[in-house]
Formats: C-alpha cells, sequence, structure tokens
C-alpha cells in the first residue's frame, strides 16, 4: 500500500529504500546477536575461541577444573597457567580433533585411567610444571598417534614397565628435572619409534644393561645432571642410531671402553665433562682408545678434569695423562732392567765360579802328572 501511496513521488520513493535498508540492518544486526550467542554458548567463559584458527586459548583464565564448554571444533586447546589440579576419565571426549594440547603451568597431581582416551589426533601434550608424582597404567591409554610428550618439572620418581604403554608413535619424550631414581627394565620398550629421550636433571645413580634395548631409532639420549656413577658395560648397545651422548655433569670417575665401543651407530657425539675422574693411567688409555675411533666424537675431551688422585685435582686430563703414564713407563723400565741386571749378575757369578773350578782342577791335574814324572 505504502508503495502504490508514493508511486507519484520519488521522495517518497527514496523515503521506502531507507526504511528497507534499516529493516535489512536490523535484520542482519539480529542475525549477528544470534550466532554470537550460540558461538558463546560453547565457549567458556574466560577462553577465547577461534572458529577460524581452530584455536581455544584459556590460558590464565584462574581455572581449577576443565572447562566444560570446549568448541568441538577446536585442534588446540591452551590450558596452560590456570589452578587445574586433577584430569578426569575421558575429560576430552567431545574434543575428539585435538592436535595439541597445552596443561603446563598447573597443579596437577592426579591423571585418572583414561583420561586421554580417544585423542587419535593428538600429536602433543605438554604437561610441564606440574605435580604428577607416578604415571598410571591408564595414563597413556588412547594416545597412540601422540608424537610429542613434555612431562618436564614434575615429581614422577620411577618409570615402571606399563608407564609408557601406549605411546606406540611417540617420538619426543622429555621428562628432565624430575626425581626419577629408578628405571624398570621395559619402562622404555613400548616406544620404539622414539628418537629424543631427556632424562636431565634427575636421581639416577645407575644405568643397568636392557633399560634401552628398544630404543633402535633413540637419536639423543641426555642423562646429565645425575648422579651415574656406574653403567652397565652393554647398556648403550642396542642404541644403533644413536647421535648425541650427553653424559655431563654426572658422578663418573671411570669408564670402561666397551661402553662406548658397542655402540654401533654411524656417527656419535659424547659429552662427558663435570665429571669427577680419576685420572689414572688407565683412564688415560681408554679416552686415547676412544679418541682413535673414527665413528665417536668426544666434543668436550679438553674439558674433562680431574677429582683424583688429590695431587692432580681439578688440572685438565689431556694435560696430566702423559705424565701419568710417562711414570708408568719409567717404573715399568725400573724394573725391567733391575731385573735383567741381576739376571745378567747371576750369570756372570755363575759363569765366573764354573771357570774357577776348572782352573783349579787343571792346576790340581798338572801338579800330578809333574809328580809321577819324577
Ligand atoms: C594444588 O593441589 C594441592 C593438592 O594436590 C592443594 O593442596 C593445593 O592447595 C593446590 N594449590 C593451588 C594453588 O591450588
Ligand atoms: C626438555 O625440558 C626442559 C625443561 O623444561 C627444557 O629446558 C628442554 O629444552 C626440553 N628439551 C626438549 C628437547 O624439549
Ligand atoms: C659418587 O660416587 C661415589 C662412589 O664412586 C660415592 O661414594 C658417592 O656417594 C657418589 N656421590 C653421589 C652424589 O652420588
Ligand atoms: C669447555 O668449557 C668452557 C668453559 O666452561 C666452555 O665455554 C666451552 O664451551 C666448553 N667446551 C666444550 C667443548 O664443551
Amino acid at each position: 500500500m505504502l508503495t502504490a501511496v508514493c508511486r507519484r513521488h520519488s521522495c517518497c520513493k527514496m523515503l521506502l529504500d531507507a526504511t528497507i535498508l534499516k529493516a535489512v540492518q536490523l535484520l542482519l544486526l539480529l542475525l549477528a546477536e544470534a550466532s554470537c550467542r550460540t558461538h558463546s554458548s560453547w565457549c567458556e567463559l574466560g577462553c577465547d575461541c577461534r572458529g577460524d584458527l581452530k584455536f581455544t586459548i584459556c590460558s590464565r583464565g584462574l581455572f581449577t577444573q576443565l572447562p566444560s564448554r570446549v568448541p568441538p571444533y577446536t585442534e588446540l586447546l591452551d590450558l596452560s597457567d590456570n589452578l587445574i589440579s586433577i584430569i578426569p576419565e575421558r575429560s576430552f571426549d567431545k574434543n575428539r580433533k585435538l592436535r595439541v594440547l597445552l596443561l603446563q603451568n598447573n597443579n596437577i597431581s592426579v591423571v585418572q585411567p583414561g583420561a586421554f582416551s580417544h585423542l587419535e589426533f593428538l600429536q602433543k601434550l605438554d604437561l610441564r610444571w606440574n605435580r604428577i608424582s607416578v604415571l598410571i597404567e591408564g595414563f597413556s591409554a588412547g594416545l597412540s598417534f601422540l608424537r610429542e610428550l613434555q612431562l618436564a618439572h614434575n615429581r614422577l620418581t620411577r618409570l615402571e614397565t606399563h608407564s609408557f604403554l601406549h605411546l606406540d608413535a611417540l617420538q619426543r619424550l622429555n621428562l628432565s628435572a624430575n626425581s626419577i631414581r629408578s628405571i624398570q627394565v621395559r619402562a622404555f620398550a613400548p616406544m620404539s619409534g622414539l628418537r629424543q629421550l631427556h632424562l636431565q636433571d634427575n636421581r639416577l645413580t645407575s644405568l643397568r644393561s636392557g633399560i634401552f634395548s628398544m630404543l633402535r631409532s633413540l637419536e639423543v639420549l641426555n642423562l646429565a645432571g645425575n648422579q651415574i656413577s656406574d653403567m652397565e658395560m652393554g647398556v648403550f648397545k642396542p642404541l644403533t642410531s644413536m647421535s648425541l651422548l650427553n653424559l655431563a655433569d654426572n658422578n663418573m670417575s671411570t669408564v670402561y671402553f666397551k661402553t662406548f665401543l658397542s655402540i654401533h651407530s654411524y656417527s656419535m657425539h659424547i659429552l662427558l665433562e663435570e665429571n669427577p675422574w680419576n685420572c689414572d693411567c688407565d683412564l688415560q688409555r681408554v679416552f686415547r682408545k676412544l679418541r682413535s675411533i673414527q665413528r665417536l666424537f668426544l666434543d668436550d675431551y679438553y674439558n674433562l678434569t680431574c677429582a683424583e688422585p688429590q695431587v692432580l685435582r681439578d688440572c685438565r686430563l689431556m694435560d696430566v695423562d702423559t705424565e701419568l703414564c710417562l711414570a708408568e713407563t719409567v717404573t715399568v723400565l725400573i724394573i725391567t732392567f733391575t731385573v735383567v741386571t741381576t739376571l745378567l749378575a747371576t750369570m756372570l757369578m755363575g759363569e765366573r765360579k764354573r771357570k774357577k773350578k776348572k782352573t783349579t782342577h787343571w792346576t790340581q791335574q798338572w801338579e800330578h802328572s809333574e809328580e809321577s814324572d819324577y
């Protein structure tokens, strides 16, 4: 009707256009608001949900438990820097598209069995800086495609046979800065594709052979900052892909040549500084042999210092080793010389005695024959 009335006045037509425009604008606004509301019903207060990027960022949101409304499209979920203390069973059932899950800097002490189950696309799980003290059997259930697991700065004390049971695809495991004292022989066995194992700054004192037995793909093994003083001779033997072995800052005073010789990787760098080396001639011999092996690189050999014997404390091994073995050589020479001289002397004395005997015999015979001539 309005159109009919207005048909004759162009100014009226303009008015009509403006009305339609307004109505459309209003409609759009309403629509936008509605979409916004559905959006926010999937986005927990305190989180930033970015549908375009498939990110959900809930970092520093003062969460004490996992937020319940995380959009199902989320591929990266950042829950770092909160106060979450428990990860209940099947926590991420509605977020099966997750690829990266960040939970570092929380207060997590309990991870219930199956907490991460069904996360078939998860590639990276970050649990650094929490209070996890034990990895229960169900911890890794459902994480069979995980590539990277960060567990540094937790409270782990032991690694058991079932600790990493389902982590078949894991490539990088960071366990540094825990309190790990013991590792059961088959603990690492399920992770046959592991490439990097970081165990620095723990409390290991010995390495039993067999603990690394399935790690044929391992390239980097970091054991620095432990208290390792004895290693069984074959412990590194299965590691045929190794390129870096870090044993710096431990409690080793000596080492067997065969411990490193047995590693048949193509080329390997070994770090050994900050250990209390007992700089005797045996140690020098071991290092001389090790340095002559082409595929081994003792990168910090020039930095190795002695803790024993007392007179050589803080001296560099490379500065004292020749002297040590020189002393040994001199000792050996002196002993040899003494023995030879004694032998010679004995022989000479024996000879002289024999000669003397012969002469007396002759003289006696001669005297006798002279007597009989008369
Ligand atoms: C962390 O969790 C422990 C219990 O595991 C609790 O006693 C402590 O109050 C929590 N700390 C914070 C800051 O929430
Ligand atoms: C392992 O974790 C420690 C501690 O957070 C960190 O310094 C180190 O860079 C990490 N290493 C790797 C390879 O992730
Ligand atoms: C280092 O090893 C020696 C034995 O070689 C042992 O007496 C000492 O307690 C060890 N130190 C630490 C800190 O484990
Ligand atoms: C040797 O020690 C010095 C000083 O601590 C350090 O700067 C250097 O990087 C070390 N060299 C190697 C090969 O580790």
